[in-house]
C-alpha cells in the first residue's frame, strides 16, 4: 500500500501546484501586449520624446490652480496626437478620451503641480522658476501618462471602450482631485489608476498594496490672543507664549494619551510664531500643523479634539483661541484605499510588465494623497514606480530640493499606465 499512497499523493500534490502556479488565461493573454507596450515606449524616438517632454515641464514648475503652462503643453501635445480633450476642468485641468467614447470607461490621472522649493540640484534642464520645483515628480506624472497617450492613440482602435486622461491640477494640498470630480469630469467613469514616481524602489521595479495605503491628513492654524505688555510686567499682559507653549506639549497627548497604540496617528505642530523681542510680551501668537490618521473616525476624532485642546489650553492662562482646519479646501484628505481588485488587476499587468519580482509590496506610510478623494466615488488604486538608480544617486526623498529621477522609469510608466487601461477594458466589456 505505501508506493500507492505515495504515488496518489505525489500526483495530487502535483495537481494542487500545478493549478496554484498556472496563470490565469487573461494573465496569459496580457502578457504579449504587456510586452509589445513596453518595448513601443522604449524605443529610442519614444523615449526621448517623453523625457524632453519631462524636462520641458521640470524647467518651468508651477503651484496649485496656476499650472497654465504646464495645462497649455499638454493641450499642444494632445492636439499633436490626435487627441480629443476637455478643457478648463477645475481651472488649468485637461480630460483626454481615447477610445469608443462608449462605456466602459476607465481613468488615468496624472496630477500637475510643483512646489514652493528651491532646486538645488545643478544639472541642464533645472527649475527656471525661482523658488519653485517639481520635487514631487509631478512632472514626470504627466510626461508619463502623456506617453501613454501617445501609445494608446496607436492602438485606439482595439480599445473596447474608453480610456480618460486626467490630468489635474493642485495636488499639492490644494484637493485638485475634489474638483475635478466637483466639475465632473469623471461622471462616467468606472475605476481609475494612479502612478507616482518613488525614490525608495528601484528603476524597473513598482509597488503598492490593497487597502488603505496612505493617510487622511488635515492642517490645521490657530490663533492664540493675549494682552501684550512689558515683558517685566507680566502680571499686567496675559502671555499668548506660554498659552502656545502649553498648547504644543498638550496636543502631542491626543496621540500618546488618548489613541489607541495599535492605531495610526500623527499630531506635527509645524510652525509657531510670535513675538519680536526680548523685553515684550506679544498681542498674538499663530501656530499650526496637519493632523493625520488611517480611519476616518481617528481623522474626526483628533480634529475634534485639537480645536478642544487649543482653546482650552488659551483660557487655562487667560487667552483666547481661534482653530481653523482648511474645511473650504476641503480638507481634511481621506483616507487613501485602494480597491482589492483593482490592485490585483494591476498586479498582474505590472507583472507581465516587469516579472513577478519587481511588483513589489509598499509599506503603508503616513504622507497623504489627494487621489484619495477619487477613491471615496470608484474604485482606485494608486502604485507607486521605482526611480531609483545607484550610479544616479536617485534616492533623494521627495519633496527634498534634491530630489532627482532616473529618467528610464518614463517609458516603464507611460507602458503600465497603458497595459492598465487596455486591460481593463477588455476584462469589462462583456459585461455592457
Ligand atoms: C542607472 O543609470 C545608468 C546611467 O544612466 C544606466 O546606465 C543604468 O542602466 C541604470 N541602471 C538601472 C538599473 O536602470
Amino acid at each position: 500500500m505505501k508506493p500507492f499512497i505515495n504515488t496518489t499523493l505525489t500526483i495530487y500534490l502535483f495537481l494542487i501546484t500545478f493549478i496554484h502556479q498556472s496563470p490565469s488565461s487573461w494573465a496569459l493573454e496580457i502578457w504579449p501586449v504587456a510586452q509589445e507596450l513596453l518595448e513601443s515606449a522604449r524605443e529610442p524616438h519614444f523615449f526621448e520624446w517623453v523625457r524632453e517632454v519631462r524636462r520641458r515641464i521640470h524647467q518651468y514648475p508651477e503651484l496649485g490652480f496656476q499650472e497654465h503652462r504646464t495645462s497649455q503643453l499638454i493641450r499642444a501635445e494632445l492636439d499633436s496626437l490626435g487627441v480629443e480633450y476637455s478643457w478648463p476642468v477645475a481651472k488649468t485641468g485637461v480630460v483626454g478620451s481615447i477610445g469608443s467614447g462608449e462605456r466602459p470607461f476607465f481613468a488615468l490621472r496624472a496630477d500637475m503641480d510643483a512646489l514652493s522649493l528651491q532646486e538645488l540640484v545643478d544639472w541642464e534642464y533645472r527649475s527656471k522658476i525661482d523658488g519653485q520645483m517639481h520635487a514631487c515628480g509631478h512632472d514626470s506624472h504627466v510626461a508619463m501618462l502623456l506617453g501613454a497617450a501617445k501609445l494608446l492613440q496607436a492602438r485606439k482602435d482595439k480599445l473596447k471602450g474608453t480610456v480618460k486622461l486626467v490630468f489635474q491640477p493642485g495636488e499639492e494640498g490644494y484637493a485638485g482631485a475634489y474638483h475635478m470630480l466637483q466639475d465632473g469630469a469623471l461622471d462616467n467613469v468606472e475605476a481609475i489608476f494612479g502612478l507616482h514616481v518613488y525614490p525608495t524602489i528601484s528603476t524597473g521595479a513598482i509597488a503598492s498594496r490593497p487597502g488603505p495605503i496612505l493617510a487622511g491628513a488635515g492642517l490645521f492654524t490657530a490663533t492664540i490672543q493675549g494682552k501684550g505688555g512689558h515683558a517685566a510686567n507680566p502680571h499686567t499682559a496675559k502671555d499668548p507664549i506660554l498659552a502656545a507653549s502649553s498648547t504644543v506639549i498638550s496636543l502631542q497627548q491626543i496621540i500618546s494619551r488618548e489613541t489607541d497604540p495599535l492605531e495610526a496617528g500623527v499630531v506635527t505642530v509645524g510652525f509657531v510664531e510670535g513675538g519680536q523681542a526680548g523685553n515684550v510680551i506679544p498681542e498674538i501668537v499663530k501656530l499650526g500643523g496637519t493632523y493625520r490618521s488611517l480611519s476616518p473616525q481617528g481623522l474626526y476624532r483628533i480634529q475634534k479634539r485639537i480645536k478642544e485642546v487649543i482653546e482650552m489650553q488659551a483660557t487655562v492662562h487667560r487667552c483666547n483661541a481661534m482653530v481653523e482646519f482648511k474645511e473650504e479646501t476641503p480638507m481634511p484628505y481621506p483616507v487613501l484605499v485602494n480597491d482589492e481588485a483593482l490592485y490585483e488587476h494591476a498586479k498582474s499587468v505590472g507583472e507581465a510588465l516587469l516579472g513577478k519580482p519587481n511588483v513589489q509590496i509598499l509599506p503603508v506610510t503616513m504622507g497623504a494623497e489627494d487621489f484619495s478623494f477619487y477613491s471615496q466615488k470608484m474604485p482606485a488604486v494608486m502604485y507607486t514606480i521605482g526611480t531609483k538608480n545607484e550610479t544616479l544617486k536617485s534616492d533623494q526623498p521627495l519633496h527634498s530640493p534634491h530630489f532627482i529621477i532616473d529618467e528610464e522609469a518614463l517609458p516603464i510608466g507611460s507602458a503600465f499606465h497603458a497595459a492598465v487601461a487596455m486591460s481593463y477594458l477588455d476584462r469589462h466589456s462583456e459585461t455592457h
